[in-house]
């Protein structure tokens, strides 16, 4: 049996620690050891992106990432997001603008989205399904997904103006 190691890493704006054997993939221990089902396990090569997370502000496929690459680091998922009671803007946009079906694609495509604004707070249509393109849907047809992260954006922008002329 492989010796286990210890890691350390925030998660949903939490500190734990895991002991976990080297080897195991990251979107295993979010699920298996931590309880965080959000990310979800798809093609478990890259492919689908049903497992992004976010971790150290970028967007990663947790199937693609070691656990032991993880020590240190600052994870988000789905359920970092929002909550039931308080969903996030993007949730919400995605629930009114009917943007999921199954919704196995929907915790992936949401934490990408989010990390999509992060980082252009002002997408054109075309933008959306270029950073949306690491994520499969079987289901949608991306239309109303495509809609609901651009009504996602305009809802932030309005968000952020009221802060500011607060
Ligand atoms: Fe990770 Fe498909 S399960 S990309
Ligand atoms: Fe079913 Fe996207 S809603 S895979």
């Amino acid at each position: 049996m492989m010796e286990k190691v210890q890691l350390n890493m925030t998660v949903n704006g939490k500190e734990v620690e895991v002991l976990t054997e080297p080897r195991q993939l990251l979107v295993h221990v979010l699920r298996e050891e931590l309880n965080i089902t959000g990310p979800h396990v798809g093609c478990e090569s890259t492919h689908c992106g049903a497992c992004t997370i976010d971790m150290n502000e970028m967007s990663v496929k947790s199937c693609s990432v070691f656990a032991a690459q993880a020590q240190g680091a600052n994870i988000t998922t789905v359920e970092g997001l929002g909550s039931p009671d308080g969903l996030h803007i993007i949730q919400e946009m995605f629930k009114e603008h009917h943007g999921l079906q199954c919704g196995y694609c929907t915790p992936g495509m949401i934490t990408r989205a989010y990390r999509l604004l992060q980082e252009n707070s002002n997408p054109t249509e075309e933008e959306v399904r270029f950073g949306i393109s690491g994520n499969l849907c079987r289901c949608t047809g991306y239309q109303n997904i495509v809609k609901a992260i651009m009504a996602s954006a305009d809802k932030l922008n309005e968000t952020s103006e009221m802060k500011e002329s607060a």
